[in-house]
């Protein structure tokens, strides 16, 4: 029997080898692009996906925080923190096919291009994660040499019984912060000469501006459908479901070329440091 796209998502999610994970992720998205994969259907993920043996997952405290591009360790050390991000990304995204492909979980209706757009998600998440392992192998190590840590799951966790709130954490806090840090990592890995990272992470920045404006119009989406008004409705769902303050600074460019108003996120974050010579 031909599957549907939901059970797909659930392949994916139940692969635990990183590697297979994210070609799985790819394979599925071109069987649904190509029409092999023809019925969403209907599915009901597991709590947790699941993974390989390594790396070792550890509380989000105990990882060291700083990621300077400097020496080759630290290099190693981001690339597979970033790798880290890239896999959990493959999950969350086959997460929400399957989670609100039950259009009683949903709660609204959600067309096939909602659908398209997450699998465009899936497949890109996966082509970050292959790039990167490619890299780290490349620099002698690979995805499991070291701990990663364990809090990125918890958001979807938390908002798996709501669409909006899934919506306004995930990709437009969580993938949002992303479209900040990377461009500063990137000039970093330039400086100590790494071009081959560097573009990677470029390549990435780039394909995720298109996540956060996928999930600003799915979010409009599901506020239209309720009758809600998106910028108060966002900013009180990311006050109740996102565990850490918005970070400053911003960078607006990027947000604004996916289409995200500085008025949804400026009026919740705090101020930066005042300058201490004023
Ligand atoms: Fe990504
Ligand atoms: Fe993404």
């Amino acid at each position: 029997m031909t599957p549907t796209l939901a059970d797909a998502a659930i392949t994916v999610l139940r692969t635990a080898d990183a590697v297979a994970k994210a070609r799985a992720s790819r394979h599925w998205a071109a069987a649904w692009r190509s029409g092999a994969v023809g019925e969403i259907g209907r599915g009901h993920p597991d709590d947790r996906p699941a993974r390989p043996a390594l790396p070792a997952l550890r509380p989000p405290a105990d990882m060291p925080k700083r990621r300077k591009a400097g020496s080759p360790a630290s290099r190693i050390a981001l690339l597979h923190a970033l790798a880290h991000i890239e896999l959990n990304a493959v999950d969350l995204s086959w997460d929400v096919i399957a989670r609100f492909s039950d259009p009683e979980h949903a709660r609204v209706p959600l067309p096939r291009p909602f659908f398209d757009d997450w699998v465009q998600v899936a497949d890109e998440e996966g082509k970050h994660f292959l790039c990167l392992e490619a890299r780290l192998r490349t620099l002698g190590s690979g995805y499991g040499a070291l701990p990663a840590h364990d809090g990125l799951w918890q958001s979807s966790q938390d908002t798996a019984h709501d669409l909006a709130a899934r919506l306004a954490v995930v990709p437009m806090v969580l993938e949002a912060r992303g479209l900040d840090v990377t461009p500063a990592m990137i000039a970093s890995l330039r400086r100590h000469g790494d071009d081959p990272s560097a573009d990677i992470l470029q390549m990435i920045h780039d394909d995720e501006i298109g996540h956060v404006a996928i999930g600003k119009r799915w979010f409009e989406h599901v506020c239209a459908h309720q009758g809600r008004e998106p910028i108060g409705t966002w900013q009180s769902l990311v006050t109740t479901y996102f565990k850490g303050v918005l970070k400053r600074p911003f960078n607006y460019r990027s947000r604004e070329a996916a289409g995200f108003a500085a008025a949804y996120y400026d009026p919740i974050a705090p101020a930066a440091r005042p300058d201490r010579t004023a």
